[in-house]
């Protein structure tokens, strides 16, 4: 039997109401897809293109207008499919008069942790993201990077196994980036099924097994991530000493094996070839 996927999302369409006149606004627009479970996937899309708002439906914080989610196979309305999961969400904000610690607290006693669970959840996600040193600081004194990290802590304390992350990274510098994506991967390594929003694309196509790009709500493309790039790959061939001659050469027989050619390039040396070239040489000469 095949497993049960951790979100599960048949023809999601939410619109919303704007104004007396009742503007509508589809900001989902007849999307489906299934996330397998102990897999990282990348929603994609520009701003406005309906990613918070699918993520809001998976969670179920907004009702849908039309379709039906599932986590781990039951409703995503469910008391029981919620326990399952931790949410980071775009712009968190949190109380800056807490500690890091406190705000950990806080979020384990919400979800349902107690005594000495509690305490021992609090600091293994503390020493998790990195901050146990930051632990007792006030948020206030917190860099982004760090926000972040203690959010994604109050995400995963009750230990959910889908986590997701909107935006996990967005004003982080690059260190803070690597130190979520490490965090990211420690989780799928766990066991764990994670959701992220990024525009982050680099550290996407480094973290994520699947991705789906959306536009104006609908989906443009989407499956596995070595799927969808391998369609575009392309060969190329290497000549070490070119001239016009080899190229045409070469050229007709690609040609004679029926190989289409899309395009040639001269590769001009790099700098740092010429000056190993020649100080190679000045070495050996002295
Ligand atoms: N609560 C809301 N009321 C009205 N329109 C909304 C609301 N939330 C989002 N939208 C609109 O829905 C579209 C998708 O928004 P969103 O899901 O936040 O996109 P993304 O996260 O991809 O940037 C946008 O056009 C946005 O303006
Ligand atoms: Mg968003």
């Amino acid at each position: 039997m095949a497993e049960i996927p951790a979100i599960t999302i048949e023809k999601l369409t939410k619109e919303y109401r704007l104004g007396l006149r009742g503007f509508v606004v589809r900001a989902v627009d007849d999307l489906s897809l299934s996330v397998p479970t102990n897999s990282v996937f990348g929603l994609l899309g520009p701003n406005g293109s309906g990613k918070s708002t699918t993520i809001k439906a998976i969670l179920g914080l907004i009702r849908p207008t039309r379709g039906s989610l599932q986590i781990f196979g039951s409703s995503s309305s469910s008391i029981v499919s919620r326990q399952r999961v931790g949410y980071l969400p775009e712009r968190p904000d949190f109380y800056q008069f807490l500690t890091g610690r406190e705000l950990i607290h806080f979020y384990g006693k919400l979800s349902g942790l107690a005594d000495v669970r509690l305490e021992e959840r609090t600091n293994e996600v503390l020493h998790q993201v990195n901050l146990v040193d930051a632990a007792d600081r006030s948020l206030s004194t917190y860099s982004k990077g760090m926000l972040q990290r203690i959010g994604l802590a109050q995400a995963i304390v009750h230990d959910p196994d889908l986590v997701i992350l909107d935006e996990p990274t967005a004003g982080v510098d690059p260190l803070g980036a690597e130190a979520m994506a490490d965090i990211i991967l420690a989780l799928k390594a766990a066991g764990k099924t994670v959701l992220l929003c990024s525009h982050h694309l680099s550290q996407v196509e480094q973290l994520c097994d699947s991705v789906a790009i959306l536009y104006k709500g609908r989906c443009l493309v989407q499956g596995p991530l070595e799927e969808l790039l391998e369609r575009n790959a392309a060969g190329s061939i290497r000549i070490p000493h070119w001239s016009p001659e080899v190229e045409q050469q070469a050229l007709e027989a690609l040609k004679a094996a029926g190989i289409p050619v899309e395009g040639v390039r001269m590769d001009r040396g790099s700098l740092e070839a010429l000056f190993l070239e020649h100080a190679r040489k000045g070495g050996r000469d002295r």
